[in-house]
């Protein structure tokens, strides 16, 4: 039997699901989140885009506006849930039975940050691992704060942010740019 028929024949992953919570604040949810995204429906049964609900921030898209344009995204990914969540995150981890939690890193800038929540959300309940995924080159300088910034002062987000995204910050100002 060849390699490649070996392959094809191996029975499928029995055992529990191998679920991955990706949580963020996705405001908006940007190209370099798609990519990570991605990559980690790849890697995993299941990842569950957690999108945090924080009454202490004045978000640009209310919590139903990013849960509805992220599941909108991944309509056709049955490996990719959308879900919104309050609380601590290993809660809501535990909760979801997901033993993993996904993180991008795109640059040592981010490591300082990520590092004392992968650190402290392991002290909380150690049976949880982050797991840091890098996305394409392409989405190293991609945030959605830089998003917003460019977007409200008038520059082009193109190619940065899925289109259903621009679409939406298109019509929450009426199709000029300035938020
Ligand atoms: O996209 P962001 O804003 O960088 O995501 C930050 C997020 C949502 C992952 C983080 O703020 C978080 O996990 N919040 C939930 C509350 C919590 O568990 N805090 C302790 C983290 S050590």
């Amino acid at each position: 039997m060849s390699d490649d028929t070996r392959e094809r024949s191996r029975p499928p992953a029995s055992g529990p699901e191998r679920v991955a919570v990706y949580p963020g604040s996705f405001d908006p949810l940007t190209n370099g989140h798609v990519d990570i995204i991605m990559r980690g429906a790849r890697l995993f049964d299941r990842i569950v885009v957690a999108i945090l609900v924080n009454p202490e921030k004045l978000p640009l898209f209310s919590i139903d506006e990013r849960v509805e344009m992220a599941r909108e995204v991944f309509r056709d990914e049955p490996r990719v849930e959308v879900e919104a969540f309050g609380g601590l995150l290993v809660d809501y981890a535990r909760r979801r039975q997901a033993h993993v939690i996904v993180r991008g890193l795109r640059a040592v800038s981010d490591f300082e940050y990520e590092f004392q929540m992968a650190l402290m959300n392991r002290r909380l309940v150690p049976g949880i691992e982050t797991v840091f995924m890098m996305p394409a080159e392409a989405y190293t300088y991609t945030s959605s704060r830089i998003i917003r910034e460019i977007f409200a002062l008038g520059g082009s987000i193109s190619g940065l942010v899925p289109g259903i995204v621009e679409a939406r910050l298109r019509h929450k100002t009426g199709g000029r740019t300035e938020l």
